[in-house]
């Protein structure tokens, strides 16, 4: 259905971006070939580094004309596939759009393209006294593009929110190749349609962002970091609902399983506090009164004493705070290299997080399988990862399956949905009639039949 990329297009693609920026070599092929999920492989045909709006308008006009995919790339970092080339194409690398534009603290705003990473966004910010909230675990190599493809969260979602609340407005290249500016850098704005909003979580098939605008804040001047040790699993999610029902809003609070906090110690190679609990909370509180935070912190201990804690450990400088962060960014990575293995990214509303964590151990049981889980409870979304270990392939292929769909099924049934932020993707599309309507998909492949008559942006992603 596609055509395949041949020297006459390589010559056009060299024409609109310079010859030095379209790579065919099987190095750089192989390079983008995968992002962060399980181990899929799908390479481009070429790789194709733009650095304006106008030179990407050209690439998808000529894409439609001879009908190539066109993937667009951030940092790779996703975990659904939704930058695997499946269809082949152009791999469109967006890292050459990485300039912040303009912080304009007038107005709390920042204007930048999409190829910055996240971490480095966040730090100039920061330098500045300014705050961007949106903190996903890969946030020291994954691209703001790619966060507002993903609707990316991360562990301040709860109290701040996730990358859609950030998100002003966009400069982006529709599949037909049509520079819009949506959105404006206002914080109302209702003229006509969101489109702004509707590109944000489309996982790279609506449009590729070349400009975003940023809602940005002003830095909380204090912090406070404790990691709460549980003696069960149970106890510890019970737990969770009750800080907030009890005032609390924590700026993060992360479950931990001991089979993830194990997996960490191994991983970084260092061992952490209280490793061998059943099931910890970290937990993070900011404010601009250090008083009033000091409070929080003895309101968490009364709250987590009646789910029977076992420990209480509060970080007592920056460094302390910074190193058991960098035990839960690491997590992810460290489940991951334990074996092959499935993600589900389930996300329900918090106070059903026990029936769903009671619902994982079940599911378990019954497939004899090996299940860990953690997350950013606070907002009730849990990454839980199914391991392969020394299954069998037969084994892995007849269970991995009906397992993924049981758990999908109660994270439905419990009012969430089967993802919070890692998106649907090439990873997950089979499992979208779980969570919606044949009505609502239909809708959705509307809308995506009228940005994309021809498929090429991205397809092969969230439609089963
Ligand atoms: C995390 C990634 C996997 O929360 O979303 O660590
Ligand atoms: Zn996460």
């Amino acid at each position: 259905m596609y055509n395949k990329i041949d020297s006459e297009i390589l010559g056009k693609l060299a024409d609109i971006v310079g010859k030095e920026f379209v790579f065919t070599d099987s190095e750089s092929l192989e390079k983008y070939s995968k992002d962060e999920t399980e181990d899929f492989v799908f390479p481009p045909e070429a790789v194709v580094k733009p650095d304006s709006a106008e030179q990407i308008s050209r690439i998808v006009k000529l894409a439609n004309e001879k009908l190539i995919p066109v993937i667009p790339r951030g940092g790779g970092t996703g975990l659904s596939g939704g930058a695997l080339h499946v269809e082949g194409g152009i791999c469109l690398s967006m890292e050459r759009f990485n300039r912040i534009i303009e912080i304009d603290e007038n107005n709390f705003q920042a204007v930048v393209e999409p190829g910055v990473i996240t971490q480095i966004f966040q730090e100039t910010l920061e330098s500045k006294g300014l705050f961007y909230p949106v903190d996903p675990a890969s946030r020291g190599s994954c691209f703001l593009g790619g966060n507002i493809a993903e609707c990316s969260g991360g562990p301040r979602a709860a109290k701040y929110g996730t990358t859609k609340d950030y998100v002003l407005g966009l400069e982006f290249i529709t599949p037909t190749g049509e520079i819009i500016n949506a959105g404006a850098r206002t914080i109302k704005n209702v003229t006509g349609y969101n489109l702004s909003q509707l590109i944000v979580g489309s996982e790279g098939t609506l449009g590729i962002v070349t400009k975003i605008i940023f809602k940005i804040l002003s830095l909380p001047k204090f912090k406070k970091v404790l990691l709460t040790a549980f003696g069960s699993v149970e106890s510890c999610i019970s737990s969770v609902a009750e800080f907030y029902k009890a005032g609390l809003v924590p700026s993060a609070l992360e479950f931990l399983t001991k089979d993830a906090v194990k997996a960490a110690e191994n991983h970084l190679g260092k061992p952490f506090p209280n490793s061998d609990a059943d099931a910890m909370l970290l937990i993070e509180l900011d404010g601009n009164n250090e008083n009033v935070l000091n409070e929080e912190v003895e309101k968490i201990a009364s709250v987590a004493e009646k789910f029977g804690v076992t420990d209480i450990i509060l970080a007592e400088d920056r460094q302390k705070m910074e190193d058991l962060w960098a035990l839960r960014r690491s997590v992810g990575e460290a489940v991951k290299a334990i074996s092959t293995y499935k993600e589900e990214d389930t996300v329900v509303p918090r106070y059903s997080l026990p029936a769903l964590a009671d619902g994982i151990k079940k599911i378990s049981e019954k497939y004899n399988i090996t299940i860990i889980f953690y997350g950013h409870a606070g907002d009730g979304n849990l990454h839980v990862n199914i391991l392969k270990k020394d299954l069998s392939d037969e084994e892995w292929n007849n269970k991995v399956e009906k397992a993924v769909e049981e758990i999908f099924r109660l994270t439905v049934s419990l009012g969430g949905m089967i993802s919070g932020e890692h998106g649907i993707g090439y990873s997950q599309k089979k499992y979208l009639p779980i969570a919606l309507s044949a009505e609502q998909i239909e809708l959705m492949k509307k809308i995506k039949k009228t940005f994309d008559p021809n498929n090429i942006l991205n397809p092969g992603k969230i439609f089963p």
